[in-house]
């Protein structure tokens, strides 16, 4: 990873947005925000928190609301990982705009400092500091990180002049002007925060930023192709453990050396068994012998039964998936069981403690 200096390295604040309920990843996201969904043998802020670190950030201010006292539980006062951590919560959630703004009250710098403000749902590779230097030195009110990705259709896009300047926030359209789209890590002006209204419901990427733009203020976009992943859909979240453990993505978090399989301690894989792919096997896991799992996120304490198959799909912790079974790019809830010779497929939810008998679901009678 590049270093890159900034002005006010080592000093530079950030704000962590993690009040989201993280909806589109239930049923994994009933019991456990999306941030802390263990990604590649550590909770996923984990890889965040080390990369923002590696930039010269080290005090960060989480914006909780969903499940708010979690976050504290996970990381402490962040000593543990290098990092000054603090929380402030919101008792109702208030938005990516208004959280921004209710957390700036733990903030510590001056109105003119930059501050880093990361969505706490994003795999990115791209240079914070090089972000960072990119606004201080073109004095901009925000700059925004963008990414080019092959169909913007689904996302709303951003694009921007010869100079760098954001000239629309745009919605979703078939018909997009750019593949430039929002990714989610912006450097703010400190006294740019403090024109957010406090205690309201904002949002920063329908109201602020084009509210900005409108007023003539400098929002500069910071363009880039390097790693990018919003892990906010089941296929996205089980491709960003998946590339952490193949190293796709450098990660000072990663609790291992990047291979086809990461296995946590206590984690029982049988020699005749197959974990491949970037698999992150959890703690206390079993995988018996003639099994084959690749691609996959097996929780801590799961079982996967002799000669069952698991491919891009994530198991949760202390799931059971009998012998035979077979469940590709589905979520299977915590402690549920797949009964033997069950057959799931693209897009299936299996919700936490269900138990799914022997053959009740299958996709065609001769399978
Ligand atoms: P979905 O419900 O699946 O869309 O996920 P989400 O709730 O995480 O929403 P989204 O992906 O749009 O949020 C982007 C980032 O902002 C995530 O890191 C969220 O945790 C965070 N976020 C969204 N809304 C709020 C809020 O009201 N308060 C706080 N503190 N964070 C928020």
């Amino acid at each position: 990873m590049t270093e890159h200096s900034s002005p006010g390295r080592g000093d530079l604040e950030a704000i962590l947005l993690v009040g989201g309920k993280g909806t589109r990843l239930r049923p994994l996201t009933l019991g456990v925000p999306k941030p802390l969904l263990p990604t590649a043998g550590v909770p996923f802020l984990a890889h965040q928190l080390a990369r923002a670190r590696a930039h010269g950030v080290r005090r960060i201010v989480f914006a909780t609301s969903y499940r708010a006292s979690m976050f504290a539980e996970a990381f402490g006062d962040g000593s543990a990982f290098g990092l000054d951590l603090h929380y402030m919560t919101e008792e109702t959630p208030l938005g990516t705009g208004g959280a921004i703004r209710n957390a700036a009250d733990a903030l510590t710098c001056g109105p003119d400092s930059p501050v880093l403000i990361l969505n706490g749902d994003t795999l990115s590779g791209h240079d914070i500091g090089a972000q960072v230097e990119r606004h201080v030195t073109r004095g901009a009110a925000v700059t925004l990180h963008l990414t080019e990705v092959d169909d913007p259709s689904r996302f709303g896009c951003v694009p921007i002049d010869d100079d760098g300047r954001v000239t629309a926030f745009l919605e979703k359209t078939p018909n997009p002007v750019t593949n430039l789209i929002n990714a989610g890590c912006y450097v703010f002006t400190r006294s740019v925060i403090d024109t957010i209204p406090a205690g309201e419901v904002v949002s920063v990427e329908r109201e602020t930023f084009p509210g900005l733009i409108e007023a003539g203020e400098r929002v500069l976009g910071y363009a880039d192709r390097s790693y990018w992943l919003d892990v906010g859909t089941p296929e996205a979240f089980v491709q960003g453990s998946r590339d952490l453990v193949l190293g796709r993505l450098s990660s000072p978090a990663l609790p291992g050396v990047p291979g086809e399989a990461l296995a946590m301690p206590g984690a029982r894989i049988s020699p005749e068994a197959k974990v491949m792919g970037g698999t992150a096997v959890g703690a206390g896991a079993v995988v018996e012998s003639g099994a084959t799992v690749s691609g996959s996120v097996v929780g801590d304490g799961a079982v996967i039964r002799a000669g069952a198959v698991v491919s891009d799909s994530v198991v949760g912790p202390g799931a059971r998936v009998e012998a035979g079974a077979v469940v590709r790019d589905a979520v299977i809830g915590d402690r549920a069981v797949i009964g033997p010779g069950n057959e799931l497929r693209a897009g299936a939810r299996v919700w936490p403690d269900v138990h799914l008998p022997e053959c009740a679901i299958r996709f065609s009678a001769d399978t």
